[in-house]
């Protein structure tokens, strides 16, 4: 793995629990968006899909621009001064304390992945910000991640905050009940809170997005990667979606920040944001 020497020795503790021999999607999606943090065999994965796809980098790039544009568009419109980032990936450019910091220095972020990775080199950006922290824990079991110390210690769950899901949903497998596991979160968020979701799509009409789910399969990072938009619609349930609702993820609210806006491949990534009545 490359890696900066700051970062190193914050890390080496998690890269000794870290398999190096199955690609991680963390670790993948870092490649993609031209991070360091990755291994051969993610980048084995990550070219398999851009040999399909060669759109493949595009894409996680306008995933990535659309949860910067979401979290703007929270604190700057919508006055959300508090996140839940479930998924939230390695550090990346642009990451969502450091946007919604830019419009509200006291905004409070927890950052929430599965992978130990993150903790590891979250600890390392975060050790003097006191507003925002990161945890290891599963999108599986949201209330063992309300119970987590530092979402109590940095989230009142009484008033309006933000729950962000970007490009995690896609990797729950139908067993796991996506559909439940949006609906007990939902649960939790108080009226005027909001949800978030982005992730890969199956437009229905290209099938190069049942070719790219087949590549997810083959390399063990999900079976149900690209579902479709009516699938995903219903994770925002109840909830006011706000416009220009679930769409290409970079037709929504599109600013100056995403490339290539008209290449035909961007229906395979989708995002939202509704609000709760
Ligand atoms: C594609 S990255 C998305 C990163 C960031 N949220 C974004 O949209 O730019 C997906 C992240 O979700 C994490 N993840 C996958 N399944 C998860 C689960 N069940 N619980 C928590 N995190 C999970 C992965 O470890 C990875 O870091």
């Amino acid at each position: 793995m490359t890696d900066s020497a700051g970062q190193a020795g914050a890390a080496a503790s998690a890269e000794a629990a870290i398999d190096t021999e199955t690609p991680a999607i963390s670790r993948v999606y870092d490649f993609l968006l031209g991070g360091k943090h990755h291994y051969d065999v993610d980048r084995i994965a990550s070219n398999a899909m851009i040999q399909a796809v060669p759109e493949t980098k595009l894409l996680a790039s306008a995933n990535r621009a659309f949860v910067r544009r979401s979290v703007q568009y929270l604190v700057g419109e919508a006055g959300i001064r508090q996140f839940l980032d479930i998924g939230s990936g390695l550090p990346a450019t642009g990451n969502v304390h450091e946007v919604a910091e830019e419009l509200n220095p006291d905004v409070r972020v927890v950052y929430v992945d599965k992978d130990p990775i993150v903790l590891a080199y979250g600890r390392a950006l975060l050790s003097k910000n006191d507003n925002t922290s990161v945890v290891t824990a599963d999108l599986r079991d949201p209330d063992a991640i309300f119970a987590e110390p530092e979402v109590k210690r940095l989230l009142d769950t009484s008033e309006p905050f933000a729950i962000l899901l970007g490009g995690v949903m896609m990797h729950l497998e139908q067993h796991e009940d996506p559909e439940g596991v949006a609906a007990k979160l939902r649960d939790r968020l108080p009226s005027g809170g909001y949800l978030m979701h982005s992730g890969c799509s199956d437009p229905g009409d290209d099938p190069r997005a049942p070719e790219l789910n087949r590549i997810f399969e083959q390399f063990q990072m999900g079976s149900r990667c690209f579902p479709t938009y009516d699938e995903q619609i219903r994770y925002f349930d109840g909830l006011e979606l706000i416009e220009p609702g679930f769409v290409p993820a970079n037709q929504w609210r599109a600013g100056l920040d995403f490339p290539d806006p008209d290449n035909p491949a961007h229906p395979m990534v989708a995002g939202g944001v509704a609000r709760k009545p």
